[in-house]
C-alpha cells in the first residue's frame, strides 16, 4: 500500500513567537520563513495578522516573498480578523486562513462568556466568511482535548460543512496523554460523518512533556497534518518540537508507514537559526539537535560507533544536516570551506558579504588554532551588529598597558563624523575603566557604566570573549555589545557601541565634542 504523506505545519513564527521573552523583527521572521521553505515544510503560519501592525506586515511580506509552502495567517472567529488575515495574505502563491475558537465549556463559559450554540454559530459563520476569500481554510477548536466529545463532533461536522478543508485538534493546554489522544482521534473519525472531506490535523502543547508523543500517536491514529515549532518553542512549555516529530517519522518509517516532504538535511541549519534569532538556547541533551545528540562519551559506546556507527546511533547525523567535525576551519581554510560551514549553520551569504566575512574570519583564524561553529556564530553576530547599528564613531585602534605594579593606561583611536580621526588616552582603575575613559575623551560623550558582562563563546584560552555593557545617561539605559579574542578590545567595542546608540537616540551629534583635537 502506498504511504500517506503527513503535512508539516510550522508555527514557529506565530505560536513560537508567543514564547515568553521572544520578539522577532520583520526581517528576522522573513529569514526564518525562507529557511523553513528550504526545509520544505508544507505550511508556514507566518503570524496573526490582526494582532498588531507588526504581525500584519510580517505576514504580508512573507506571503509576497516566500514561495513553495502554503502561507497561513491565524484569525480569531471575528469578521475583522478574518478580513485582516485575507488582506495580509494577498501576495501568497497558496494562502490559508486559519480560524480558531474555544470549544471547551471551561473556556466558552469563563473566557468567552457565551454558550455552545453561540460558539457553533460564530465558528460556522467565520469559516464561511473565510471560504468566500480563500479555498484553503483551517479551523481549530481551541482546547479541543478538554471539550465534550459529542459537542466537538458536531462542531467539526458543521465547520467542514461550511468549507473548512483542515480541522485541527488543539491540545491547547497540554492536557492529553498518548492513549487518550489516540482514542479521541479515532472517535472523531468514527463520529464526524464528513471527516473524509477535510484533513485531520493536531496541535500539541508540552505542559506535561507529551507534545511529541501525542503528535506521533495522533499520526498513527490517522492525523495527516501535524503542527509544531522548531526547537519546540512556543507558549508556556512550548509546542511539539517539529524536528523530533520529523525524525521520528523518518527513523521509524517501518512502523509508522508515512512520509513527509521535508529535506531533513536542513533541520540543523533551521534549528541554529531559530535559536540565534529568538535567543532561546538549545539544551545540550535535546533530541536531534542538541550539542550532545551525537556525542558518545562512554568508552564502550565510542568503541562500538568507531566499528560500526549504527551500534549506538539510530539516526545518521548527516541526515539532519549536522556539520560534524570532518572539516576543521583554521587559517588555511578557503572561502568554499567557510561558505559550506556557514550554510550548515543557516547563513546564506551573497558573494560580496562572503568576501567581507572571509576577511574577518581570516583575522580570527590568525588568533585561534581552530574556528568552531560557536566562533562563527559570534563572528556573524558581530558582523550584523556592525552592519545595522548606528555608528557615529568607529573604533580604529585600542592599545593598553597595566599590571599589578602599573597604572592601567589606554589609548584609542576612533573615526568620527566627516571621516575625522580622533586619538586620546586615559588612565583608569584597570584596563576596562581606562579604555572607557579614553573613549569618552575621544568622543566627548560622558556616561555611567552601569553593568559589564563578559562571557567566553567556547572553552579554551584562545576563545572569543563577548562583552555586553549597559550604559546610563539621563535616566536612559543603552546596551552595547562587542566580541573579540581580546576582552579589552571586546570591551572597547561594546562601550563604543553603547555610546553610538546613545548619540543616535538622544540626537547628541552636536553634544559630542571630543576633548582631543583631530589627528
Ligand atoms: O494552542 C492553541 O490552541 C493554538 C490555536 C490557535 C491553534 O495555538
Ligand atoms: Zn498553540
Amino acid at each position: 500500500m502506498a504511504e500517506d504523506v503527513v503535512r508539516i505545519f510550522d508555527t514557529t513564527l506565530r505560536d513560537g513567537e508567543q514564547s515568553a521573552g521572544i520578539g522577532m523583527t520583520g526581517e528576522e521572521k522573513l529569514a526564518i520563513a525562507q529557511q523553513l521553505a528550504r526545509l520544505r515544510v508544507d505550511v508556514i503560519e507566518a503570524g496573526f495578522a490582526a494582532s498588531s501592525p507588526g504581525d500584519f506586515e510580517a505576514v504580508k511580506t512573507i506571503a509576497r516573498e516566500v514561495k513553495g509552502p502554503i502561507i497561513a495567517s491565524l484569525a480569531r472567529a471575528h469578521p475583522d480578523d478574518v478580513d485582516k488575515a485575507w488582506e495580509a495574505l494577498q501576495g501568497a502563491e497558496s494562502p490559508r486562513i486559519h480560524v480558531f475558537l474555544s470549544s471547551s465549556d471551561i473556556q466558552i463559559l469563563h473566557q468567552l462568556r457565551k454558550n455552545r450554540e453561540e460558539v457553533m454559530e460564530m465558528a460556522v459563520e467565520m469559516v464561511a466568511r473565510a471560504k468566500k476569500y480563500c479555498d484553503d481554510v483551517e479551523f481549530s477548536p481551541m482546547d479541543a482535548t478538554r471539550t465534550t466529545p459529542e459537542y466537538l463532533y458536531h462542531l467539526l461536522e458543521a465547520v467542514i460543512g461550511a468549507g473548512a478543508t483542515t480541522v485541527n485538534i488543539a491540545d491547547t493546554v497540554g492536557y492529553a496523554i498518548p492513549s487518550h489522544f489516540t482514542n479521541l482521534l479515532k472517535d472523531i473519525q468514527a463520529n464526524v460523518p464528513n471527516m473524509h472531506k477535510a484533513v485531520l490535523s493536531v496541535h500539541c502543547h508540552n505542559d506535561l512533556g507529551f507534545a511529541v508523543s501525542n503528535s506521533v500517536a495522533a499520526i498513527q491514529a490517522g492525523a495527516r497534518q501535524v503542527e509544531g515549532c522548531i526547537n519546540g518553542i512556543g507558549e508556556r512549555a512550548g509546542n511539539a518540537a517539529l524536528e523530533e516529530i520529523i525524525m521520528a517519522l523518518h527513523t521509524r518509517r517501518d512502523i509508522l508507514n508515512v512520509a513527509t516532504n521535508i529535506d531533513t538535511t536542513q533541520i540543523y541549519p533551521t534549528s541554529r537559526m531559530v535559536s540565534r534569532i529568538t535567543g532561546m538556547p538549545i539544551q545540550p541533551n535535546k533530541s536531534v539537535i542538541g550539542e550532545n545528540a551525537f556525542r558518545h562519551a562512554s568508552g564502550i559506546h565510542q568503541d562500538g560507533v568507531l566499528k560500526e556507527r549504527t551500534t549506538f546511533e539510530v539516526m545518521d547525523p548527516v541526515t539532519v544536516g549536522w556539520p560534524g567535525n570532518s572539516l576543521v576551519l583554521g587559517k588555511l581554510s578557503g572561502r568554499a570551506g567557510l561558505r559550506s560551514r556557514l550554510e550548515a549553520l543557516g547563513y546564506h551569504l551573497s558573494r560580496e558579504d562572503l568576501d567581507r566575512v572571509f576577511e574577518a574570519f581570516k583575522l580570527l583564524a590568525d588568533r585561534k588554532s581552530e574556528v568552531t561553529d560557536r566562533d562563527l556564530e559570534s563572528l556573524m553576530a558581530e558582523e550584523k551588529r556592525v552592519a545595522i547599528e548606528p555608528a557615529t564613531y568607529l573604533l580604529d585602534q585600542v592599545q593598553f598597558s597595566g599590571g599589578d605594579h602599573d597604572i592601567a593606561t589606554a589609548t584609542v583611536r576612533v573615526t568620527g563624523p566627516g571621516e575625522q580621526a580622533y586619538s586620546d588616552a586615559a588612565t583608569g582603575n584597570g584596563p576596562v575603566d581606562a579604555v572607557c575613559r579614553a573613549i569618552e575623551r575621544a568622543t566627548g560623550v560622558q556616561a555611567r557604566l552601569a553593568d559589564f558582562n563578559v562571557r567566553s563563546v567556547t572553552e579554551g584560552k584562545d576563545s572569543i570573549g563577548e562583552v555586553v555593557v549597559r550604559v546610563q545617561q539621563n535616566g536612559e539605559m543603552y546596551v552595547g555589545r562587542g566580541a573579540s579574542t581580546d576582552i579589552i578590545v571586546a570591551s572597547a567595542k561594546a562601550y563604543l557601541s553603547a555610546v553610538n546608540r546613545m548619540i543616535a537616540q538622544e540626537g547628541l551629534g552636536a553634544a559630542t565634542a571630543p576633548l582631543t583635537t583631530p589627528d
